[in-house]
């Protein structure tokens, strides 16, 4: 890394070791050390690859529940294989860290993956879902489906409907209590870390700016630019895997 980056990470250190209110932001960056793909990079995000108009919509699943249905089975049997990185190890101490010392941490997350629970981080908002949870469009009834692939494509409810993941989908609304979380907390905090995510995607990609208009100090940790990466106070180039280890045992070591 260059000497300006490393004087960003010093600034990011400082930063975050006079915080009393933090909240986290993650995107699908920081599960890409963990081997899953994340969207918008070229040639070997998601989006590339698939058109998210035929998978992640609710008229896409309306118009083909076997194909979508299948497509997510497969994401989610990736997922089952994927282990916590440096980087969710490192989010869930410094939330450990932060509690020890009376300090306020919340840690809100894009991924649907839930690599950070498996990291040991607590109390994760949730705001596109889980593909672990899959519900019954017809009775509502939601299951944990942690096995093997289905039997079947599409799968079934037992009252005959159609069950769906249960992540958000383009032009649905996030779970109102994870938004509800996230606005209280980031109305509140004094310091937000933005952390693997293109910020593309509303309303999580107006956080940052949010939290900036209510006071907080801000920092980026992406492997590329951002549009955000112009705002925050501190933006460092760089993986989630490498970058958060350091910043958060510098900032508050055991
Ligand atoms: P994107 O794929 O849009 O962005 C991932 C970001 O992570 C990019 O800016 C990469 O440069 C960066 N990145 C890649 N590897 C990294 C690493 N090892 N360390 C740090 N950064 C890295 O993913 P999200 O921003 O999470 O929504 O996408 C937001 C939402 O768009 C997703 O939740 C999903 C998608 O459509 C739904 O499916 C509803």
């Amino acid at each position: 890394m260059s000497e300006r980056g490393h004087n960003r990470i010093d600034e990011a250190v400082r930063m975050l070791r006079d915080a009393q209110l933090i909240v986290v932001l993650t995107g699908a960056g920081v599960s890409a050390e963990s081997g899953l793909d994340t969207f918008r990079d070229s040639g070997e995000g998601l989006w590339s690859k698939y058109d998210p108009t035929r998978l992640a919509t609710p008229e896409a699943f309306q118009a083909d529940p076997e194909l979508v249905t299948r497509w997510y089975d497969w994401r989610r049997l990736r997922c089952a294989e994927a282990e916590p990185n440096a980087g969710h190890g490192a989010l869930a101490r410094l939330q450990e860290r932060c509690e020890h010392a009376g300090r306020e941490f919340t840690l809100l997350t894009q991924n649907v993956d839930r690599l950070h629970h498996a990291a040991g981080s607590r109390d994760v908002v949730e705001l596109h879902g889980t593909l672990w949870e899959w519900r019954c469009v017809r009775c509502g009834e939601s299951k944990e489906e942690r096995g093997p692939a289905f039997e079947g494509y599409p799968l079934r409810c037992a009252c005959g409907g159609l069950r769906r993941p249960g992540v958000v989908w383009f032009g649905e609304a996030l779970p109102s209590d994870a938004i509800e979380r996230a606005q209280q907390a980031i109305g509140s905090c004094d310091l937000f870390l933005s952390v693997g995510t293109s910020a593309m995607v509303y309303p999580a990609a107006g956080f940052a700016r949010t939290a900036r208009q209510h006071g907080a100090a801000t920092i980026e940790v992406n492997r590329d630019p951002t549009p955000i990466s112009a705002l925050v106070d501190v933006s460092i180039q760089g993986r989630s895997g490498e970058v958060l280890p350091g910043l958060v045992d510098r900032a508050l070591p055991e």
